[in-house]
C-alpha cells in the first residue's frame, strides 16, 4: 500500500477518521502499525469474528501486554504507571471469561434498558435541568465543557450513590482520569493523583455500605465483596470503571451529535418540532459518527489474516524481533462510512428506524455490552 501517517491519534486521523480509516479498509485491512506496534484490523467481518473470539483476541491488554506503554511515558513515571494499571486490570471491561463474568454478574441487573429507563429517565433530567439554569444567564453555553463533560459524572456519581454535595470534586477528578486516553508523556501524574484521591474517597464509604446496604450501585458493589464475588480492590477498580466508561463516550456521543444536527439545520428543525424522534435521532449519531472508534484486544494465540500472522507474542516467537500481537480492532462504524459511496447512500438522517448493524456494534458485543 501506500505510505500513511501511522499517527493513530494525530490530527489527520482525529480531523477526518473516516478517509483514514478508509483507506486501510481499502488497502490493508490488516495493518501492521510501527508506531504503537499495534495491528488494525477495519472491516466489518473482520472486527465482528475477532469480538466474537475472545479466545484469540483477549481483552486484557494490561494483564498479558508487558511492554513499555506506547505512547512512551517519562521514564520517572514508571512506578505510577504500574500503580495505575493495577487498579485498571480490574476492570471487567479488560476482563476474559471467567473472571469477567463473575465480576460483570455483580452488576448485571443495573445494565438493562428497562431498568436504566425506569431508574434514571427523572434523575438525567434533573441533572440536565440544573446544567441549564447554570448557564442560562450567561444566555450562552459551551457544549463540550458545560454540558456534555459534567452531565454523564453527576449521573453515575448519582447512580453509585456517591454524596451530593461531593459532585464537583467527583466531576474534577474524573475529568483526570480521563487523561488516560492521551498521548501527552506525564500522563499517568494525572491519572495516579485521580486514582489515589478516589480510592482514598470511595474506600470509608464501601466500608459505611458493607454494613449498611443503600439502594445504589456502591452497595451492590459492596455486597459483592461481602458474598465473595470481588475483592476490595476489584470493587474500587470497578467504580474507577464506571465513572470513565460511561464519561468520555457520552461526552462524544453529544459532541458528535450536536456538530451532525448543525451540519443539517433541516433534521434539527424537525427534531425541535418533534421531540418524539429523538431516540432515532441518538441511534443515527451512533452509526453516523462513532463515538467509540477503537475496541483494543491483544492476542491471545497466533492466528491467520489477510495473509499475514499476528502471533501470540515475542515470549513464544523469538524468531520475531518485533513485538506484533497488539490489536487494536476499530469499530464498524469505520466500516459503515467507507464502504464506496457511503455518503451518498446513506447521508444523515435521523428520521431512519430501526437500528443497523454499525449501531449495535457501538454499544459492544456479545457478553461485552454496555
Ligand atoms: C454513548 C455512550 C456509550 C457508548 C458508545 C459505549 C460504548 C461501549 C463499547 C463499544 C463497549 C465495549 C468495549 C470493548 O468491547 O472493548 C462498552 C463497554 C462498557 N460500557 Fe459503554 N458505552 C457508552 C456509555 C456507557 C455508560 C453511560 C456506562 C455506564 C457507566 C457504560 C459502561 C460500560 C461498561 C461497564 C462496559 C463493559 C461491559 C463488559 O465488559 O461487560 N457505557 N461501551
Amino acid at each position: 500500500m501506500r505510505a500513511m501517517n501511522e499517527d493513530l491519534l494525530g490530527p489527520e486521523a482525529i480531523a477526518d477518521p473516516y478517509t483514514y480509516y478508509g483507506r486501510l479498509r481499502e488497502e490493508d485491512p490488516l495493518h501492521w502499525n510501527p508506531l504503537y506496534e499495534t495491528w488494525v484490523l477495519t472491516r466489518y467481518d473482520d472486527v465482528v469474528w475477532a469480538l466474537r473470539h475472545p479466545e484469540v483476541f483477549s481483552s486484557e491488554i494490561f494483564l498479558r501486554d508487558p511492554r513499555p506503554p506506547l505512547p512512551p511515558i517519562l521514564e520517572t513515571d514508571q512506578a505510577l504507571y504500574e500503580f495505575n494499571t493495577h487498579y485498571l486490570s480490574h476492570w471487567f471491561l479488560r476482563r476474559d471469561a471467567p473472571d469477567h463474568l463473575r465480576m460483570r454478574r455483580v452488576v448485571h441487573s443495573h445494565f438493562n434498558p428497562k431498568y436504566i429507563a425506569g431508574r434514571f429517565r427523572a434523575i438525567v433530567q434533573e441533572v440536565i435541568h440544573a446544567l441549564l439554569a447554570e448557564v442560562e444567564d450567561r444566555g450562552r453555553m459551551e457544549v463540550l465543557q458545560d454540558f456534555a463533560a459534567p452531565l454523564p459524572v453527576l449521573v453515575i456519581a448519582q447512580w453509585l450513590g456517591l454524596p451530593q454535595q461531593d459532585r464537583e470534586f467527583i466531576r474534577q477528578l474524573s475529568r483526570h482520569l480521563l487523561a488516560l486516553d492521551q498521548e501527552n508523556p506525564d500522563r499517568n501524574q494525572a491519572v495516579h493523583h485521580a486514582i489515589t484521591t478516589l480510592v482514598a474517597y470511595i474506600t470509608p464509604l464501601v466500608e459505611e455500605r458493607l454494613t449498611s446496604p443503600r439502594e445504589d450501585l456502591l452497595s451492590v458493589l459492596a455486597t459483592g465483596e461481602k458474598d465473595g464475588s470481588l475483592s476490595r480492590d476489584e470493587v474500587l477498580g470497578n467504580t474507577l470503571l464506571l465513572l470513565v466508561a460511561g464519561h468520555q463516550t457520552t461526552i462524544n456521543l453529544i459532541g458528535n451529535g450536536i456538530l451532525a444536527l448543525l451540519r443539517h439545520p433541516d433534521h434539527w428543525a424537525q427534531l425541535q418540532r418533534d421531540a418524539t424522534r429523538i431516540t432515532h435521532a441518538t441511534e443515527e449519531v451512533l452509526r453516523y459518527d462513532a463515538p467509540v472508534k477503537r475496541a483494543p484486544r491483544i492476542a491471545a494465540a497466533e492466528v491467520a489474516l489477510h495473509g499475514k500472522t499476528i502471533r501470540q507474542g515475542a515470549l513464544i516467537s523469538p524468531v520475531t524481533p518485533t513485538p506484533m500481537w497488539r490489536l487494536a480492532v476499530v469499530s464498524i462504524i469505520v466500516w459503515a462510512r467507507t464502504s464506496p459511496g457511503w455518503r451518498a447512500k446513506r447521508p444523515f438522517g435521523p428520521s431512519r428506524s430501526g437500528l443497523l448493524p454499525s449501531v449495535w456494534l457501538q454499544s459492544g458485543w456479545n457478553t461485552k455490552r454496555c
